[in-house]
């Protein structure tokens, strides 16, 4: 969602934010701005719009070598020029830049209101100058200040701070929303991610929750709010380098990305599996065993992924629930301290999961963190943590992250039945993948005929009703076409109604056992004028069927089915002209609830 790129350099820093904000255009954003601490006083430039637009805006030659940008992703006020970010306090004292959501914003407003502070934009970033405006006020001395606006403010914050026209520091804050400092050559830089620093720095810190502190050009300090001497400071790496978020001749992430699944299956095997057995943490594996009831917590497209981890989990003879993560976390329920919790996330910084995964540690139950992203908050949080080892993902559409969660659950469930069947049964999928990708301008044509839909829908059972539901997902996320997926027994029960001349459906074949009922099911549809498009596995295709795709093992036949889902979801957009890595209103990273 936002994003905050700042630094205190020896050279000019202007054209690094720049960059680093258009490296985090991926994650969403409608209005972008940045601050630049100079010649005595903050030179602001904001725009409603997109990171190039700011660029043209801001004046030209600057020498700045402190400043901060932000791109922002509208949740308090329309996305515009006054409610963009940095948020300057009414004179001018503190600079602010924010990511997350201050729940407490508007008692907080009032009170300042009440003291004669003026407000200008409809945002709770705004708030948080103004109150450190006023706690300066009092106490004279700008840490003292944020550590006091931190004890006032409720909700999620990673906050980088200008104070008046000091060139020397960069303050920071953080709560519930990531941030991460940067070692380089020339300077010390901070971001809501690695990836705008990685021109720069080698080393880094990852700011935890309740700490504060701010940077120079060759010095980090850090606080916890609770404590009065600076932390011990200690730098990692990252694996992740700059060619990771190159296109490398790709006309879009999205595609790169999809094909890149072989590659994921790849390493998540060479990670988990020593060509003997597995190497998964054997205490995880203990856990999952001995474990009466194993709940499933994610969201989108991770959800979907988690539906088929839960049959795999069923097959092993465990009580299994699949949650989405915002409906859990208000209404949670822990059967017993046997349960296992399952937090499934790319980017491990989703909020509705942080919300769940703070009520599952307040009442002591173990979790186990499945993400993309090591050193995420959610990473961070969690007892055991088994990562995806997918490489980023910068499309906004996640695509091969689905690919590496489906297969972990299924290595993951190898391990636990003593089988490594699963590891020859994934090597044969890369196989077929590598197939369908050498094939894959077929599915044009196909593409092209849905993307003149305005409703498409799904239609599966089993395994290929939950994958149905992802290329459904995938679907409306890029294209806009409105469509959803429905299990073939259910048509008669209500959805058969939408069905009429024209209608596209789309319908996967992939079980022996519901290859019956479901080609009955297609019946019913062709029979009120549904264009089908059949997609088999071809032990049951039958003449007619469009796509046929080679015979894998029927549980791991979703990471062959949802390729040709993203494929057809890809051409769609592709055909109707839209922006395929950056979908209209959505965000790579949901960090807000
Ligand atoms: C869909 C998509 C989203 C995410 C969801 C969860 O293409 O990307 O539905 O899957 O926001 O995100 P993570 O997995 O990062 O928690």
């Amino acid at each position: 969602m936002c994003g905050i790129v700042g630094g205190v350099s020896l050279e000019p820093i202007s054209q690094y934010i720049i960059d680093g904000l258009k490296s985090l255009e991926y994650r969403g954003y409608d209005s972008a701005g940045i601050a630049l601490s100079m010649d005595g006083r903050i030179e602001l430039s904001r725009v409603k719009g997109r990171v190039d637009k700011l660029a043209q805006v801001l004046p030209q030659n600057l020498i700045a070598t402190t400043g901060v940008g932000h791109t922002r992703w509208a949740t308090h006020g329309e996305p515009s020029e006054i409610n963009a970010h940095p948020q300057p306090s009414m004179h001018q004292q503190f600079t602010v830049v924010h990511n997350g959501v201050i729940d407490n914003y508007r008692s907080l407003k009032k009170r300042l209101e009440n003291r004669g502070f003026q407000f200008l934009s409809e945002t709770d970033t705004e708030v948080i100058s103004n109150l450190l405006e006023f706690e300066y006020a009092q106490t004279g001395n700008v840490m003292q200040s944020i550590k006091n606006v931190m004890r006032q403010l409720v909700g999620s914050y990673a906050l980088a701070i200008l104070f008046d026209s000091d060139e020397e520091h960069l303050y920071f804050a953080k709560n519930r929303s990531p941030l991460v400092i940067g070692k380089g050559r020339d300077g010390m830089y901070l971001a809501s991610d690695y990836i705008p620093m990685l021109a720069k720095a080698k080393e880094f810190v990852t700011i935890t929750d309740h700490q504060y502190g701010y940077i120079t050009h060759n010095d980090v300090v850090i606080y916890h709010d609770e404590q009065n001497t600076p932390l011990q400071i200690s730098f990692h790496q990252t694996e992740l380098v700059s060619e990771d978020i190159q296109l490398i001749g790709y006309p879009h992430y999205m595609l790169k990305e999809i094909e890149e699944s072989t590659d994921v299956i790849r390493r998540l095997i060479d990670n988990y599996f020593d060509g003997n057995q597995y190497i998964f943490d054997a205490l995880i594996i203990e856990k999952i065993k001995a474990a009466r009831n194993i709940v499933f917590l994610a969201c989108g497209t991770s959800y979907h992924a988690c539906l088929i981890g839960r049959r795999y989990f069923r097959d092993q003879g465990k009580n299994c629930e699949v949650h989405i993560a915002s409906e859990w976390a208000f209404y949670p329920y822990i059967a017993d301290q046997d349960s296992i919790f399952i937090i499934v996330s790319q980017s491990g910084e989703t909020a509705d999961l942080i919300h769940c995964m703070e009520i599952i540690n307040e009442r002591g139950a173990t979790v186990i963190t499945i993400t993309n992203t090591k050193g995420s908050t959610l990473d961070r949080a969690a007892d055991h943590t088994l990562l995806l080892f997918a490489g980023i993902e910068i499309a906004v559409a996640s695509t091969k992250a689905y690919i590496a969660q489906v297969a972990l659950f299924a290595l993951i469930a190898g391990a636990i039945a003593g089988t490594t069947n699963t590891v020859s049964d994934l090597v044969q999928i890369i196989k077929v993948q590598k197939e369908i990708i050498k094939k894959r301008d077929s599915l044009i044509p196909h593409a092209q005929f849905i993307s003149k839909n305005s409703d498409v829908y799904f239609l599966g059972r089993g395994y290929d009703y939950d994958v149905a539901r992802e290329c459904s997902l995938k679907l409306k996320e890029i294209t806009y076409i409105h469509s959803e997926a429905f299990p073939g027994g259910e048509l008669k029960h209500g959805p058969i109604a939408l069905i009429e001349k024209g209608t596209p459906v789309i319908g996967f074949v992939s079980d022996p056992m519901t290859a019956d009922p479901i080609r009955s099911n297609f019946q019913e549809v062709c029979a009120r004028g549904a264009d089908v498009l059949i997609i088999s596995s071809k032990s049951l295709a039958r003449t007619g069927d469009q796509i046929v795709l080679p015979d894998v093992q029927l549980y791991l036949t979703p990471l062959i089915k949802v390729m040709i889902g993203q494929y057809l979801a890809y051409f769609a957009a592709l055909e109707l002209g839209y922006n395929i890595d950056k979908p209209r209103n959505l965000a790579k990273s949901v960090t807000v609830e």
